[in-house]
């Protein structure tokens, strides 16, 4: 079964062209983070303009490196839910013209539920059920993947997500938008131990995360270190920012893996790409004899692929639009 996917939830217009949920015949980004860039973040109207202008011909080139015509395929996908709505609705709007005029099937895609699917398309021998720790810029959640679209949130964070910690502290770093690679990039080469950063626990919830302490921590000690006419050492700052996320991201994720017995680790979205996240989530599995899967670093930010893979899961599940689709800002991964 071939799936015509589209993803304009952010700042990416994507679409991509999947056989099976498993198999990437084609695959098309355009980014608009350049342009973003100078605003030190994605300005949400902008975001909707450059949908507008670009989806068609993302679309056109997806179905063109896929050598087929819309005749050739069996479903369109969108990216649905959550996410900037008036990107959203781009996407949403352009997919239902499309099942419209040709009649095909209309599958509606949480975009979390893509970013757990990424994997699918990296890892041929990848089912659930597994546990999969999903960070992105919107959202850091704990997901018990029971079923490809049967799925309980376990731990979510309670204020900032991993991805925004990771934005806001660079951009006070002096890195530019989105600075969680900039980050990461300068943290290969600081030393981790140079700053002491507190690990974030939530009282109520074992499982939950929350980063806006260890932000306003970081901020302050740039502010005060710039006051004092100080010189920043960016590197050991960021290494020691991001072990902090990392400690709390793992720990916490470790700890949902014992406690309710999951043998297979997954990790998933933007945040996913993050280098000692990575490595980290590796070791520990290794040391634990547990199997750990993170998909390809190209497929870890947004893209059509992910969308079209999951969508193919929700098809076989019944999950099959009408045209009264709409998209939604926020939405939870439990409901799809
Ligand atoms: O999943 P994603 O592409 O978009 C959302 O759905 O939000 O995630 C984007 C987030 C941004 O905050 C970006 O800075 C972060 O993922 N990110 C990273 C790295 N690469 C991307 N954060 C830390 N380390 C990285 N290497
Ligand atoms: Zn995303």
């Amino acid at each position: 079964m071939k799936i015509l996917s589209i993803e304009s939830s952010c700042d990416e217009t994507a679409a991509a062209v999947i056989g099976d949920g498993r198999k990437i015949i084609s695959s098309v980004i355009a980014t608009q983070v350049e342009e973003h860039k100078l605003y030190g973040g994605v300005v949400p109207e902008i975001a909707s303009r450059r949908h507008c202008e670009s989806i068609c011909g993302v679309v056109r080139e997806t179905l063109s490196q896929a050598q087929t015509e819309l005749s050739g395929i069996d479903a369109i996908a969108v990216t649905y839910a959550p996410g900037l709505i008036g990107a959203l609705l781009v996407g949403v709007n352009f997919a239902k013209g499309l099942s419209l005029s040709t009649g095909l099937p209309l599958i509606p895609v949480h975009h979390l539920r893509g970013h757990i699917a990424s994997n699918y398309l990296c890892f041929p021998e990848l089912e659930p059920p597994f546990l999969c720790l999903v960070v992105s810029g919107g959202h850091s959640h704990i997901v018990e993947v029971k079923d490809y679209t049967d799925m309980r949130i376990i731990g979510r964070t309670r204020d900032d997500a991993a991805g925004e910690a990771f934005d806001k502290a660079a951009r006070t770093m002096g890195m530019p938008y989105p600075g969680g690679i900039h980050l990461d990039k300068a943290a290969e080469s600081g030393d981790e131990n140079a700053f002491r950063f507190p690990i974030p626990k939530v009282s109520t919830s074992p499982y939950d995360f929350s980063f806006s302490g260890l932000k306003t921590a970081v901020i302050n000690l740039i502010h005060n270190t710039k006051q004092k006419g100080g010189e920043l050492p960016v590197n050991d700052l960021a290494a020691s920012f991001r072990k902090a996320v990392v400690d709390s991201l793992t720990k916490n994720f470790f700890l949902a893996a014992d406690d309710l017995g999951y043998d297979t680790l997954v990790l998933a979205g933007g945040v996913s790409a993050n280098s000692l996240l990575r490595r980290r989530t590796q070791e520990l599995s290794d040391a634990m004899g547990r199997k750990c899967y993170f998909p390809a670093k190209e497929l870890c930010g947004d893209n059509g692929a992910m969308i079209g893979s999951q969508a193919y899961y929700e098809y076989l599940a019944g999950h099959i639009a009408d045209a009264g689709l709409n998209a939604a800002a926020t939405r939870s991964i439990e409901l799809g």
